[in-house]
């Protein structure tokens, strides 16, 4: 029995998770396991009602659970910013999050923008480190709204983070990588501390993994090859902004962010698992949009879970319905509504 905190959240994020529970219902009657699932209505809807984004109270009921499915943050007439720190960061800093894991992976049947590049040349997954770095929220502002303003953010790095998100890529990619080939992403040319601290605790865990073929990259030249070379890629390792920016580049070179999946991990920890593409409140409520991504994160959390088993189908019955079903990814091009894609998945497991 796990127990799943479900937060549908704003937009399409309704209509996504709606899609994956009935995927997840149909692998439980299959692979013989149990959950619990307990809905949270936050979100925009509740922010503008009462002002609360995330009670204290809430978030020490969601470190009880084993894992957090979310639909989707971001409402229109909530002011950019707001949610997303008040919701998502806070969730991931407060939960200790700390790796934000996300496959790139081309489904066989999808469209790729890559020119002659099929399935068996996109197949990797960048591990993000996702409490620190820019997003720390270190700095402020001096002189605000005069002509001598100064905005300041800085990059926080410590060694304790990079070092365990680095370990956490090293056995990642010893246990599933299928070239056994780890990249550090960096830009140790300009960011000559934060990207020099990641390169020299790189070194020192790399003779502890001798059956791993380990190299670095500068960020920008990984945005060259995610596009030119993607086969070159197994497990990319970086810091979260590099890896916030080339995670959205992988998404479009496996077909978009109708299938794109993430999980927010803080491993053998409750983790939170959601697609990673927003909540398009224009397609919010239409039935249009493609709930294959938020299918995608289920067969994460499940594989997160331990039921490899499931994860495997669901991610195999996925695949049958891009090549053989779907005409297009994108929201309201596949041929079908939302609920009818969630229900040939289910019925395809
Ligand atoms: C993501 C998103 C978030 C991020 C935003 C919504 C704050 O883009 O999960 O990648 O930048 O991490
Ligand atoms: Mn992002």
């Amino acid at each position: 029995m796990y127990k799943v905190a479900v937060i549908p959240g704003d937009g399409t994020g309704p209509e996504m998770v709606r899609e994956g529970l009935k995927v997840l219902k149909a692998a439980e009657d299959k692979f013989k396991f149990k959950t619990e699932v307990v809905d949270y209505d936050l979100g925009g809807e509740r922010y503008l009602k009462t002002g609360e984004i995330l009670p204290d109270k809430v978030l020490d009921e969601l470190r009880e659970f084993d894992t957090i499915y979310l639909g989707a943050i971001g409402h229109p007439d909530v002011k950019p910013g707001i949610l997303e720190k008040g919701l998502l960061l806070t969730m991931r800093f407060n939960l200790d999050l700390f790796i934000n894991l996300r496959p790139v992976k081309l489904l066989p049947g999808v469209y790729t923008p890559i020119k002659n590049k099929g399935p068996e040349d996109i197949d990797f997954v960048v591990v993000r480190e996702n409490t620190e770095g820019l997003y720390a929220g270190a700095g402020g502002f001096l002189r605000k709204d005069t002509p001598h303003e100064i905005a300041v953010q800085e990059s926080i790095n410590t060694r304790h983070g990079v070092e365990r998100c680095l370990r956490y890529a090293f056995d990642y990619c010893r246990a599933k990588g299928k070239q056994k080939k780890l990249t550090l992403c960096g830009k140790t040319n300009a960011l000559t501390y934060a990207s020099d601290l990641w390169e020299r605790v790189f070194n020192e865990i790399k003779p502890f993994y001798p059956e791993i073929e380990c190299n670095y990259a500068h960020v920008d030249a990984i945005c060259m090859w995610m596009v030119k070379n993607p086969e070159w890629f197994d497990v990319i390792v970086t810091d979260n902004m590099f890896g916030d920016i080339i995670s959205d580049l992988g998404a479009m070179i496996q077909g978009g962010m109708g299938i794109a999946a993430s999980g927010n991990l803080n491993p053998g920890q409750v983790s939170m698992f959601e697609p990673i593409g927003g909540s398009a409140p224009k397609y919010a409520g239409k039935e249009t949009i493609n709930p294959l991504a938020s299918i995608c994160a289920v067969a994460m959390m499940l594989d997160y879970l331990g039921e490899t088993g499931a994860a495997e189908s669901i991610e195999k019955a996925v695949g049958e319905v891009c090549s053989s079903r779907l005409k297009s990814l994108n929201a309201g091009e596949m041929g079908y509504s939302t609920s009818a894609v969630g229900d040939m998945v289910a019925e395809l497991l």
